[in-house]
């Protein structure tokens, strides 16, 4: 018989094997809305067609005496709005605070057939995952639902890095992870004051040249992080995501970062603002140049073994299996 899993483990793109029970849902970016703004949650429908994933946002952003709020609000958009392709997610509240279990239970009472996944934040290690998945699947037989709420976890914790391995491996409802720079920065006790992105005073200086000017390169504060979420969301097929970048007016250092996590293996990130939305979708959809190139190679390759010269570079198994990445994410995005 087959396991939960065969049905509900979202697709890896790229990633070997299991038949696609689930088709290839575009998460490219992650679109932040706070449901209690009656403002913000009056262009739900209008903001629905041009983003992958809508996430109604109860926990931090959101105040505590408007917790309450959020989560109608909530209740109320999900109900009124026909999401066509687009994901309905939520971040509930943390598993340590007076909401959470208020949140879970409303949502997946009230609208639980219109969410995609619950996204839990500062989980710390594989109990924290365990808990919400035995509390879905309760409400979800309450309630009569038929599909599965998957589950996705926010790595901004100095033990949930620790534990990346064991959180992604936590449950057949893992659908992926995010960064959250911000808290994790703090958790770390890293001295920054921001939400994502580097730091001027974050930097290797090159070696004296003369009397030349010294060089200096600022250095990634997070590829450390990105590169451990991606392997262990790699090795248990789901998916890894750059989280916020809070600089709203930098869309230079915006795209940068989010075009690193996307080198690096990230399938999407977090829009904040919809000035985002557009450089979500242009980094984390592999350029027209990339897919006619990783074409022109898997052609020349023919059945994937052995190597071929192409323009003066070496192609082997190996450039086959990266090229069929990239083809495959272009191929599901257009499909
Ligand atoms: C996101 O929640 C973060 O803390 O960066
Ligand atoms: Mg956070």
């Amino acid at each position: 018989m087959r396991s939960a899993k065969d049905f509900f483990r979202p697709l890896a793109v790229g990633a070997p094997a299991p038949p696609r029970e689930v088709p290839f849902r575009p998460s490219r970016m992650i679109h932040f809305f706070d449901p209690g703004n009656e403002r913000m949650a009056a262009k739900v429908p209008a903001l629905a067609p041009q983003v992958d994933v809508l996430l109604g946002n109860l926990e931090d952003a959101v105040a505590a005496d408007r917790k309450e709020a959020a989560r109608a609000g909530l209740v109320s958009v999900a109900r009124s709005t026909d999401f066509g392709a687009t994901q309905l997610w939520t971040r509930i509240n943390s598993l340590d605070s007076p909401w959470a279990l208020d949140d879970l239970i409303t949502l997946v009472t009230e609208v639980g057939d219109k969410l995609d996944v619950v996204m839990v934040p500062k989980v710390e290690g594989a109990h924290d995952i365990h808990y919400v998945d035995r509390l879905l699947a309760q409400l979800e037989a309450r309630a009569g639902l038929r599909r599965p709420i998957l589950v996705h976890a926010i790595l901004e914790t100095a033990a949930g890095v620790a534990a990346v391995e064991e959180i992604a491996a936590a449950s057949p409802r893992m659908q992926g992870i995010s960064l959250g720079p911000a808290d994790l920065a703090a958790s770390r006790r890293m001295k920054t004051t921001r939400v994502g992105g580097g730091h001027p005073g974050y930097l290797v200086r090159e070696d004296p040249q003369g009397d030349a000017p010294r060089v200096t390169h600022q250095q990634d504060l997070w590829h450390y992080t990105i590169a451990r979420m991606v392997d262990a969301c790699a090795a248990h097929g789901i998916l890894p995501y750059y989280g916020p970048f809070g600089d709203i007016q930098d869309v230079t250092a915006c795209e940068d970062q989010f075009r690193n996590a996307f080198l690096l293996g990230c399938v999407g990130a977090w829009s904040l603002h919809p000035v985002q939305i557009d450089i979500a979708k242009r980094v984390f959809s592999p350029a027209p140049e990339d897919v006619a190139w990783a074409r022109q190679v898997i052609e020349a390759m023919g059945d994937g073994t052995g190597t071929v010269m192409i323009d003066g570079k070496m192609q082997d198994d190996a450039t086959y299996k990266q090229c069929q990445v990239v083809v495959g994410l272009a191929d599901a995005l257009a499909a």
